[in-house]
Parts: structure tokens; C-alpha cells; sequence
């Protein structure tokens, strides 16, 4: 941990791989927080993006190269989702009737939500990742509050840590899926969804983003595909079938219309979310529970 004085250089680097692409999420919320129309306020995106690049391993975070830029297909998609997501997960855990008390944010990467939302009182908030990337988060952000960092591996015994660090089964609990679930192999996706579900009472809420197929093809994802794979974050598990995907993990889900959100926040529609756009869409935002 470090006060506000020292200089970020003093950052660990983001490990390589996967972590790289939570920087690239931190980069388009702070790109979205400079608009005067903003979806949201990131006031840590800057320093977190700054802290990246200066550390090294990622040469494209100090260029400033947004994603909308490198895939046009992907403009606003992280803006969108990311309003999406804390409009629903404040719903969910502000919901007294739905009673949820835990906010699970697995794969949390640079995700801030934590600190810049407000959250009922007796809220509980985990940010489970790569423990590189919550070494680089904590150092970077400092104890800003009293959400919980879980450093483990979302394909291993990720659940014993969680519960280690106090999350309690069986309590009602929103979980957030939030641009992870591609980066595993298929079966480790479906196992990570069945073991929240084991730990939570039903009508728990699981709110994600999943891959559609077209990201594996050619077309409007290939410039996205080609970074990731020299990223070495290949995009691992797609699916044509959100709703039953979730279905047979034991989970009721509906697809969000993402045109029709991206309407009422006043923004055209990313493409990767619009089937009017060629080759699209690429991702589609579900809300499942359990
Ligand atoms: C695209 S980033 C999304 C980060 C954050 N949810 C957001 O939207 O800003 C993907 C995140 O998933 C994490 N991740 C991928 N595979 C993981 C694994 N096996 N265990 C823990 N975290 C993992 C990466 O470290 C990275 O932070």
C-alpha cells in the first residue's frame, strides 16, 4: 500500500495475459468519465490506466488506443455495460424484498464499482481475480473502503477463499460476471456458473456478458480477435444459446435488449450488441437467477 505521494511507477505490473484486458476495461471507463454526457464517473480509471502503462506490459495503454478505435464493433460496448451493470446490481442489492446483502464481483479486474457506488448498509463486497491483479488494484487504489479483495484463480478452489474472506453461503448474494466468462474454457465457464449457484439460496441474481459465436468467426470481431490471441487471451467459450446455456447450469435467464437500453441512455447502439449491424451481435448482456 502507498500514500497519494508516491509516484505510480512504484506499481507491480499487471500480470501478462488475461489481466492486460482489465486495464483495456479501466481505459474505456476512463475515456467514457471525460464526456460531458458520461454514463457514469470513474474517478480512478486515470490513475489506474497511468499506473498500467507506466509499470509496463502493454505498450497500447500508453499509446491511448481506445477499444472502439481498434474494434469499431466494440465502441460504447464498455460504457453500456458497464451503466447497465450498476444500475441493475444497485437495484438488486438495494431490493428489499429481494434482500441481497453480498456483491460478488468475480473477475473484478480494475472494476471501481465498489468504492463509487453507494450501497445499502450491512452490503458486503467482494472483488475476486488473479491474485496480480488485485496486488496492482491494491496498490494502486489504497484501502478506499470496505469492499473485500480475494485474490484466487476463477478455475481452481476459487469458493474456499471467497468464504475465507468472509462471504457467507447461502445468503442472498448479486453475482457479476462482468467480461470473464469468454476468457475461460468452456467447461470451466459452466463449472464457475454451477458453483455460484450451489452457494447462493435461489433467486440469487447473475448478471454477465456472454460471447456469442460470431467472435470465433471472421468478420467484425477479427481485429478483436487478433489482439486478444497476441495478448494471449484468446476468447475460449462462446455460446449461440444464452438462455439455454444458463438453463441447463440450473439458472432461469432473459436476454437483455440491448438496443433498447442503449436507447434510453441516449447512445446508439454498440454494433457487437445490435443484429442490424453486419456480422452482429458479438455479446449479448443476460440476467439469470438462481
Ligand atoms: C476483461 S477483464 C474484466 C474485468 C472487469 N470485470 C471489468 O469489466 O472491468 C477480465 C478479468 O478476468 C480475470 N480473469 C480471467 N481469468 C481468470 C481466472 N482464471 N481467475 C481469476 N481471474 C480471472 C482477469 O484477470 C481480468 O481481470
Amino acid at each position: 500500500m502507498h500514500d497519494d505521494d508516491r509516484p505510480d511507477t512504484g506499481a507491480p505490473a499487471l500480470p501478462p495475459g488475461v489481466a492486460l484486458t482489465a486495464a483495456a476495461m479501466a481505459q474505456e471507463r476512463a475515456a467514457e468519465s471525460r464526456r460531458p454526457d458520461r454514463l457514469f464517473d470513474d474517478p480512478w480509471a486515470d490513475r489506474l490506466v497511468a499506473a498500467a502503462a507506466k509499470a509496463g506490459g502493454a505498450p497500447w495503454l500508453a499509446e491511448g488506443v481506445t477499444l472502439g478505435q481498434l474494434v469499431p464493433a466494440l465502441d460504447g460496448y464498455v460504457a453500456l455495460r458497464t451503466r447497465w451493470l450498476d444500475d441493475r446490481i444497485r437495484a438488486e442489492a438495494g431490493e428489499p424484498a429481494a434482500g441481497a446483502v453480498q456483491v460478488v464481483l468475480l473477475g473484478a479486474g480494475l472494476d471501481t464499482r465498489a468504492f463509487r457506488l453507494p450501497w445499502p448498509g450491512g452490503t458486503s463486497v467482494f472483488l475476486l481475480d488473479q491474485p496480480g491483479v488485485v496486488a496492482f488494484a491494491r496498490y494502486v487504489l489504497g484501502e478506499l473502503g470496505s469492499a473485500t479483495w480475494v485474490p484466487a484463480d476463477l478455475t481452481g478452489r476459487w469458493e474456499r477463499e471467497l468464504t475465507a474472506a468472509g462471504f457467507r453461503p447461502a445468503t442472498p448474494t448479486v453475482w457479476v460476471l462482468e467480461g470473464v466468462l469468454m476468457y475461460l474454457l468452456p467447461e470451466q465457464a459452466a463449472q464457475l456458473t454451477e458453483r455460484l449457484a450451489r452457494l447462493s439460496p435461489p433467486g440469487s441474481p447473475v448478471l454477465a456478458d456472454l460471447a456469442l459465436p460470431g467472435v470465433h468467426t471472421g468478420g467484425p470481431f477479427s481485429e478483436g480477435r487478433r489482439n486478444l490471441d497476441d495478448n494471449g487471451s484468446p476468447t475460449r467459450f462462446s455460446t449461440a444459446d444464452p438462455i439455454g446455456w444458463f438453463n441447463r447450469r440450473g439458472l432461469h435467464a432473459h436476454a437483455v435488449d440491448a438496443v433498447k437500453l442503449a436507447a434510453r441512455h441516449g447512445r446508439t447502439p454498440p454494433p457487437a450488441l445490435d443484429d442490424r449491424s453486419p456480422g452482429c451481435p458479438l455479446f449479448q448482456f443476460m440476467e439469470a437467477w438462481t
